[in-house]
């Protein structure tokens, strides 16, 4: 009971230990950064509340079915002496909500974002391109977004190669399509999104931009790739945020673009993930 605080008889893994096992795939992304929390053992829990039942030292797993008030949850997961919350990224929540990385980092509790984003959207669409038998193509230099890089928000410094003093997503990539069985349904271009969309011929029935988020990169994006949506496909654009408040303003910018090219047609909204039909040619 969460009266308990005696931490369990279990071995302490030290959290920042568990950071730095690239594979599990953990990010820190809210709460003390340099924590020298101590794990002594994980649960998953999809309860509303879970207080009642933790007895301090956990990593607590949640993908945040039944979250209402992460102000109260946070808290409580605190005063019941929960070392950390692991917050589990799709199905229910496609990125952390802001309003539990604020609630964390009120309360001092370190917040790991479960699922990494190096291969996280190729897996969900390799496994739809099994289900209709074609294949998924991924293009990435994998040297990392802006946001991504040294002193910035997004930064994961067990993704840095030592020898080449820069970002590597590339081998996480590989160990999570691994992992998911879809090593056979994905071709993985390694490069520039423009040089690679100027070599590319093939008319896509899909095709999903969530790279650079500058304006430079994202009309990069959309001039390189949405020439290439054949008629009746869908052009999938992520990180739409029409409140500037809410993120940046550049993939909403290729959204309004697309809609306003008269190419393209809404067909779904889901947070910020915005579906678009060719219904007309250009772009
Ligand atoms: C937001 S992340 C993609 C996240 C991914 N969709 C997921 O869910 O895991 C953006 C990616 O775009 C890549 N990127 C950014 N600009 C690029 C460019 N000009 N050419 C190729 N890749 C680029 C970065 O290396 C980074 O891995």
């Amino acid at each position: 009971m969460a009266e308990t605080t005696a931490p369990p008889p279990t071995p302490a893994v030290p959290l920042a230990a568990l950071l730095a096992q690239g594979e599990l795939g953990l990010r820190q992304i809210a709460g003390p950064e340099r924590s020298d929390a101590v794990v002594h053992w994980v649960h998953t829990s999809e309860m509303a509340d879970p207080y009642p039942y933790l007895l301090g030292g956990e990593l607590l797993l949640s993908a945040g079915v039944l979250l209402e008030d992460p102000d109260t949850y946070v808290a409580r997961s605190v005063a019941a002496g929960a070392a950390a919350l692991g917050f589990g990224v799709t199905p229910v929540y496609d990125t952390v909500p802001a309003g539990l990385v604020e609630a964390c980092d009120r309360h001092g509790l370190p917040l790991l974002e479960v699922g990494t984003y190096c291969g996280r959207s190729t897996i969900l669409l390799a496994d739809a391109a099994r289900a209709a038998g074609v294949t998924a193509v991924t293009v990435d230099h994998h040297r990392g977004s802006e946001e991504q890089q040294e002193g910035w928000e997004y930064h994961d410094p067990s993704l840095v190669d030592p020898e080449a003093g820069r970002m590597d997503t590339l081998p996480s990539f590989r160990r999570t399509l691994h992992r998911a069985g879809l090593e056979d349904h994905v071709v993985a271009v390694v490069g520039r999104s423009p040089q690679i969309a100027r070599l590319w011929q093939t008319p896509l029935g899909l095709v999903f931009i969530d790279g650079g988020h500058t304006d430079e990169h994202a009309n990069g994006d959309y001039e390189g790739w949405a020439p290439r949506v054949a008629d009746g496909g869908l052009l999938v654009i992520h990180d739409v945020f029409p409140d500037p408040a809410d993120g940046g303003q550049a993939p909403y910018r290729v959204h309004r673009r697309a809609l306003a090219s008269g190419a393209f047609t809404e067909v779904s909204v889901t947070d910020s993930l915005r579906v678009l039909r060719r219904t007309g040619p250009g772009i």
